[in-house]
């Protein structure tokens, strides 16, 4: 088969493409990738000369060039996962969310419209995250059947772009599946989410900024596991299937940074008291999320997929990737936004008086 993955060079996208192109050489892969901020082709290092695998550097909103793309590709599946994915910058900077995640799906969805022409035998599998579901309280678990209610225009952009999936499918008779994920954590992660941010501020004795109470909950996913639910779904599955993949490992936040200073404490000798002694309660993000958990099983029921790492396992495999690897970590790093967090959110305490 031909497999278009978009958004290949970020951090799942890279995972998934590590994880297939070797394991799988009877199929030819495609990533198409604008290569923003949080693209790498470092990220790809290991298979960029791999004779089924081919880097094509485009923006999905110019509809033209991904034109092109199906023209000489001819993909049997497109596996999407290009996307602005972070939620602060959403918050800083909407339109490029919009663009890319509405726009580009959009794009992409009518490039597969065209080259398909009614055929049902090629697929269209859509990654998107359980924060269309918005949040829940102390209780409860994220179901497919649960309604959308998304709170952040990163999240908005997501269901947006779901429910033209689902509108190309029941409009057009497309074959598409959608996979709605819980939050990843793992190799090659752009420093800017938590557990990458956490695991190199402790390194370089930064501050660990906390937003609010730190009492928010997620549910954590060890990307590989993610990956392997992707295929099984984007290869496997019914056409027009939705499925929730979580990773069954609430935590806090807070719980999560001290697991972090504790596991980094033990691979660089220091004391776990001198890492925890960084954290810094920071200002709340707007609209903050209290919860998310999903409830995993429909897809354990229907294609036996279940996460295999534990929290504890994921999370030191990831500490050992990041300190293995600082040649990365230099080459995507650049502090521009992180100090746009800084002076923005500092800003919302003292006018909070805090
Ligand atoms: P990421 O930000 O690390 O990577 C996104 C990639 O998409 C980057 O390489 C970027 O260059 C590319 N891209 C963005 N806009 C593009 C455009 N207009 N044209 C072409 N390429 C473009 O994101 P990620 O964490 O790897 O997330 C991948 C997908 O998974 C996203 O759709 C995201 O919504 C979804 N998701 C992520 C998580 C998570 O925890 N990371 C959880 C649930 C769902
Ligand atoms: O749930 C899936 C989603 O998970 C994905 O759709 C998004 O693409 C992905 O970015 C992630 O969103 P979150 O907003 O949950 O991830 P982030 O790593 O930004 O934050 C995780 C939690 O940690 C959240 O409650 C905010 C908090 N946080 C984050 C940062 C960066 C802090 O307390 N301090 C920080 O510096």
């Amino acid at each position: 088969m031909k497999i278009l993955v978009t958004g290949g060079a970020g951090f799942i996208g890279s995972n998934l493409l590590q994880l297939l192109v070797p394991a799988h050489s009877e199929h030819e892969f495609v990533n198409l990738d604008k290569l923003g901020y949080a693209g790498n082709l470092q990220s790809l290092k290991e298979i960029e000369s791999a004779p089924n695998y081919r880097f094509s550097q485009i923006d999905l909103v110019d509809s033209q060039a991904v034109s092109e793309v199906f023209e000489s590709f001819g993909p049997d599946i497109v596996i999407h996962l290009a996307a602005e994915s972070h939620v602060d910058r959403s918050i800083h900077g909407p339109r490029a969310f919009v663009e890319s995640n509405v726009v580009g799906t959009f794009n992409l969805l009518e490039a597969c419209r065209r080259h398909w022409n009614g055929s049902t035998s090629a697929r269209f599998h859509h990654v998107s995250t359980d924060e269309v579901y918005g949040s829940l309280g102390d209780d409860g678990l994220f179901t497919e059947e649960t309604p959308y209610d998304p709170s952040s225009p990163y999240s908005a952009t997501k269901a947006a772009s779901d429910h033209l999936v689902r509108a190309y499918s029941r409009t057009y008779g497309m074959n598409v599946t959608v996979t709605n994920c819980s939050n990843n954590y793992g190799p090659r992660q752009f420093p800017e989410k938590l557990i990458p941010l956490m695991i190199l501020n402790c390194l370089d004795r930064k501050p660990l900024p906390i937003y609010g109470e730190g009492l928010n909950v997620r549910d954590w996913l060890y990307v590989d596991d993610h990956c392997r639910a992707i295929w099984k779904v984007a290869t496997e599955a019914k056409a027009g299937e939705t499925y929730n993949i979580g990773g069954n490992s609430e935590r806090t936040n807070r719980q999560m940074v001290d697991a972090i200073c504790e596991v980094v404490a033990g691979k660089t000798g220091v004391a776990p008291t001198e890492l925890t002694d960084l954290i810094t309660r920071v200002a709340d993000r707007p609209g903050h999320d209290h919860r998310y958990a999903i409830d995993a099983s429909k897809v354990k029921n229907d294609l036996g997929w279940e996460p295999a790492e534990s929290l504890e396992s994921g999370l030191e495999k990831t500490v050992d990737w990041y300190l293995a690897n600082p040649e990365w970590i230099a080459a995507v790093r650049d502090g521009s936004y992180r100090s746009w967090i800084e002076q923005n959110y500092a800003a919302r305490e003292e006018q909070e008086g805090k």
